[in-house]
């Protein structure tokens, strides 16, 4: 099978991470025999010195012309001072609004090879943790209008808008509908109806959407609450459906109980097989450019491209048990590493191990 894939780093770590990503790939593409064709482009900070826009014309139309994108991180402190709209940030919002990628999929669970490293008291990281974040990703309080930063009667005020309309609810809840029937039938859908009108709208659209869903389970609750309700006991949850701006957060929440938000891919899809593929880490700044960050989450993004764009199943399987057994005989880049019988090793090395991992399980 042809895959043509665009591959953006960005900025950060994202050009180390997203190297070991390409390795991984190449490792799949022999194995199976698969026509790799790889374009590489611009986006955030890296577009932001090269082109003066964090998203420039020509990355739009080469990720249009591709299967998917893959995604390293954006950002960092050179362009902090920016203003917003130029802002290395502002390339990944558009890109995901421009190719209509509503749904993000955030899976988060415990590795077994892993489970020394969770932050989880151990009772409560025995019971599992499993779970699958969809968090709206085109809409909300990121996107809506009016927004702005003003002087009014003299004083500076900031402001945006939480917006949905009931089409933008409805796709993402279908669409977490849809995921839970491929997992534990179970959605929570988590909301500020006791506040936010939006939520009011969001709670009464995704109880709309369920009556198509009937084999699904569905239960609300409100966003503090499913923060706490995360840390408390996760093995509650299967999937949870929420907005851009919750999603966020809690997103970030599930990842580190898990033991490393080094470890987390995502999915972002719209209507058809198209998506962008990212870890959900940012560009980690402090510690680019020294062969030190965890590759991972990158490379299971990759597993969830082939899987969701491609629709090749023993492929991504092929790299998620590449990482498991990579984790297995113990070795750990930085963020993972305790003392013990974990190795130590870098960014390139981890690539390397679950790119032979990858051609050795074919
Ligand atoms: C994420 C990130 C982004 C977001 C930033 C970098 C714009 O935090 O993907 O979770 O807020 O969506
Ligand atoms: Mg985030």
């Amino acid at each position: 099978m042809k895959l043509q894939i665009a591959i953006l780093p960005g900025d950060g770590i994202g050009p180390e991470i997203m190297a070991q990503t390409v390795k991984a790939l190449e490792a799949v593409a022999r194995a199976f025999h698969h026509e790799l064709t790889l374009c590489h482009g611009l986006i955030g900070g890296a577009a932001i010195d090269e082109k003066a826009t964090p998203l420039p014309m020509e990355t739009i139309d080469m990720c249009a012309a591709c299967d998917a994108i893959l995604l390293g991180a954006v950002g960092g402190p050179k362009w902090e001072t920016l203003e917003p709209s130029l802002r290395p940030e502002r390339g990944l919002l558009a890109i995901r609004s421009r190719f209509k990628l509503f749904a993000n999929l955030r899976p988060a669970r415990v590795w077994p090879e892993l489970a020394g490293a969770t932050l989880l008291r151990p009772d409560i990281s025995a019971r599992g943790v499993d779970l699958l974040v969809v968090r709206e990703l085109t809409g909300g309080i990121y996107f809506g209008k009016p927004s702005g930063l003003e002087t009014r009667d003299g004083r500076r005020v900031g402001y945006n808008t939480m917006i949905y309309d009931e089409d933008e609810i409805r796709r993402v809840a279908r669409a977490a509908f849809e995921a839970a029937r491929k997992r534990r039938r179970n959605v929570c859908s988590v909301d500020k109806a006791n506040v936010l009108d939006v939520s009011r709208l969001w709670r009464e659209v995704v109880h709309e959407a369920h009556s198509e869903y009937k084999d699904v389970e569905l239960w609300d609750l409100y966003v503090d609450n499913a923060a706490m309700q995360l840390v408390r006991d996760p093995s509650q949850f299967d999937v949870m459906l929420t907005s851009n701006l919750f999603g966020d957060i809690l997103s970030d929440e599930a990842s580190v109980i898990t033991g490393s938000i080094g470890m987390l891919p995502s999915a972002s899809l719209g209507e058809g097989a198209f998506g962008l593929y990212e870890p959900i880490h940012g560009s980690a700044p402090d510690i680019a450019g020294q062969d030190k960050a965890n590759p991972l989450a990158a490379i299971l993004s990759a597993a969830m491209m082939l899987l969701h764009t491609f629709g090749l199943e023993d492929e991504a399987r092929s790299i998620e048990n590449a990482v498991a057994q990579t984790l297995k005989e113990g070795y750990r880049t930085g963020d993972l590493a305790r003392a013990g019988n974990d190795v130590l090793v870098s960014c390139s090395e981890m690539g390397r191990l679950v790119a032979e991992r990858i051609t050795a399980g074919k």
